[in-house]
């Protein structure tokens, strides 16, 4: 069985203060790095240039998310950048996923196909054995801190039954619901305001709930 994961999503982090941000998630397994575009969700964030500031600060693998349209024209700034992992939306590259997939493969970062709440795993089902892993989004990609689809869970359950690879969750995941969205059968679990601004509202470091997530979410891992 795969490993489990935390991801922290530094879209709640504080900008202004990246490198201290990302010292405070020090024992994270991944940073999940949200790319947003303002044309395939209504938002915009980072570009290659954050990525590559952040791996300098950083040893922990970085797992980007493209919620671009048009992802090739970009793939290799970003492995260039520093990404570890590289997420396409399945909605955004259609029949070129499997192209852009190879693509990331060649330039040696692990590929993901990314699949919006309302998106069935049919979608995938003719490039699932091509990529390293599949990340399912349970909210709708644009922002942090929205309600996690509790919808997702029996979609997380199918693939687990059919697929051994890594899945990734995406959206909403808190200290509530976690063991449930492991138990479903999801290795990789992102969770932005979960471990940068509820844990703060609390006086908790984001490494407490880090550590927490891991400890208590291998006891339901199997
Ligand atoms: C949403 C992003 C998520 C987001 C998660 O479009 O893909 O990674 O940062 O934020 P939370 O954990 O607050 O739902
Ligand atoms: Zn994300």
């Amino acid at each position: 069985m795969p490993k489990l994961k935390i991801a922290p999503s530094i879209l709640s982090a504080n900008f202004a203060d990246l490198r201290g941000e990302l010292r405070k998630i020090s024992n994270a397994d991944l940073v999940h790095i949200d790319v947003m575009d303002g044309h395939f969700v209504p938002n915009i964030t980072f570009g290659p240039l954050v990525v590559k500031a952040v791996k300098k600060e950083t040893g922990i693998p970085l797992d980007v998310h493209l919620m671009i349209e048009e992802p090739a024209k970009f793939i290799s700034d970003f492995i260039s950048a520093g990404a570890d992992l590289v997420s396409v939306h399945i909605e955004a590259t259609k029949e070129k996923s499997l192209e852009i997939i190879e693509q990331i493969k060649s330039l040696r970062a692990k590929a993901g196909i990314a699949l919006n709440p309302q998106t069935p795993l049919s979608a995938v089902e003719d490039i699932i054995s091509e990529v390293d892993f599949v990340l399912l989004m349970s909210v709708q990609p644009g922002f942090a801190g929205q309600r996690f689809r509790e919808e997702v869970i029996p979609k997380i359950k199918q693939l687990r039954r059919e697929w051994k690879g890594d899945i990734e969750v995406d959206g909403g995941i808190n200290r509530e619901n976690y063991r449930d969205v492991i138990q479903a059968g999801a290795n990789i679990l992102v969770a932005a305001s979960a471990i940068f601004s509820e844990a703060c509202r609390e006086g908790k470091e984001p490494q407490v709930i880090i550590k927490e997530m891991k400890d208590e979410g291998n006891k339901v891992w199997h």
